[in-house]
């Protein structure tokens, strides 16, 4: 029988093609975008980001009284615990970039969290509450502390999104911001076996707990080529200044074999369905704040891209502009995607332990071999 080449395929490209597991969580099909069977413009026009967190979790809509229950105990679960705040003021901020700070502190919050170590599927639901509530605490925190201002507890009865804003601002949010920012976590939820959910299953398929798979994963997406790409966004159009430099900005980039940040994506090649209702977003935001040469900018990148290389922009392209124009800080900016993005983390760690493999694919040797040791006076 003829061997099978196990080391065909997508060797050395990014596992590009590759199927790593089967998911009923959220799949891309051409240009569309689907949670749990529910298309991203569906559940951005008509969702919250507390109902798709439930969504995600469950595989399907829930009840009035479900989502009641869901958004109280994520409003309960929201408050840092005093003596781990008092661990945080300690962690260096000055030079840190937030989404190392937050890296350490999700692994930090492992310590004061009593169902650390159990892996039962009750207990890994309590600490996916505790995690969600807690991830823009967190991150607001960060905001505070280096600022040197009150780290604000979360008001009850409100939002995700609402408390993230008051958190991190200090003052009472404007409604009709909130409501873009609760569609922007809506649109970073999940996004099928994207890397950091990859690293997550990689980590959770070991067996090992839910904040090790959360820490590796923030570990991911921390990176300029997936959730780092919208910081890097705002960087580039501050560099490029004017709308008059932004198509030669591209050429020269192209030119130099650089890659344009926000631009591109493994699977979607006709367009990332969140990156258009983030345009529309983007271009009345940044009218409304009197800053529309950044959207204008951005829609010059944006189509220069699309002639010269018939690259589009992906999710990270115009949340860039619209988290500006929404006054957050440009680091904040991919904390602000592990704040949506907990909710898919959690759906497939979730997925991992009920039907476990662990990973562990091969790699295909390059290196030397037959070598023999010789003392280190004879090397
Ligand atoms: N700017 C310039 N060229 C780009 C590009 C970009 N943003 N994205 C891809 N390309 C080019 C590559 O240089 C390559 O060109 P070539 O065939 O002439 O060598 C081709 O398009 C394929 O790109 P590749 O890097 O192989 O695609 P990938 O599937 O490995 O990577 C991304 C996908 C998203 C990582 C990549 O498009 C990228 O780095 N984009 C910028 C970072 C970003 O926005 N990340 C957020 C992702 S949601």
């Amino acid at each position: 029988m003829a061997e099978v080449n196990i080391y065909e395929g997508a060797i050395d490209k990014g596992l590009e093609g590759v199927v790593a597991c089967t998911t009923s969580i959220s799949f891309i099909v051409g240009n569309n975008l689907n949670y749990r069977g529910y298309t991203i413009d569906d559940l951005a026009a008509n969702s919250t980001f507390e109902e798709t967190i439930f969504l995600l979790w469950n595989g399907r809509l829930p009840s009035t009284t479900e989502l009641d229950k869901l958004k109280a105990d994520l409003n309960k679960n929201m408050t840092l615990d005093p003596a781990f705040v008092n661990v945080l003021k300690t962690l260096p901020t000055e030079g840190v970039h937030p989404m190392a700070w937050l890296r350490t502190a999700v692994s930090l919050s492992a310590h004061w969290d009593a169902d650390a170590g159990d892996m039962s599927a009750e207990a890994n639901m309590r600490k996916a509450v505790r995690l969600t509530a807690k991830m823009g605490a967190m991150v607001t925190a960060f905001e505070a502390i280096r600022t040197k201002r009150e780290i604000l507890t979360p008001v009850t009865g409100k939002s995700i999104a609402w408390n993230f804003m008051r958190m991190l601002k200090g003052s009472e949010p404007d409604a009709e911001a909130v409501k873009v920012f609760d569609t922007c976590l809506i649109l970073h939820a999940d996004h099928e076996l994207n890397c950091s959910a990859f690293a997550t299953r990689v980590t959770a398929s070991s067996l090992s707990d839910l904040h090790s798979a959360i820490v590796s994963a923030i570990g991911a997406l921390k990176g300029p080529l997936h959730g780092g790409a919208n910081e890097q966004v705002m960087i580039m159009l501050a560099e490029i200044g004017t709308i008059e430099k932004a198509k030669q900005f591209v050429k020269d980039a192209l030119d130099a074999k650089e890659k344009v940040m926000g631009i591109g994506h493994r699977v979607y090649k006709d367009g990332d369905p969140r990156a258009a209702i983030l345009r529309k977003y983007s271009k009345e935001l940044t009218a409304k704040m009197g800053k529309p040469e950044l959207y204008e900018m951005s829609a010059m990148i944006d189509d220069t891209m699309q002639k010269e290389k018939g690259l589009m922009p992906n999710v990270d392209f115009y949340s860039a502009t619209v988290y500006h124009s929404l006054e957050i800080p440009t680091d904040i900016f991919t904390p602000i995607f592990a704040v949506s993005r907990i909710a898919g983390w959690v759906a497939h760690a979730n997925e991992q332990y009920e039907k476990n493999r662990i990973y562990r694919p091969r790699g295909k040797w390059q290196g030397k071999e037959g070598l023999k040791w010789a003392p280190a006076d004879k090397r």
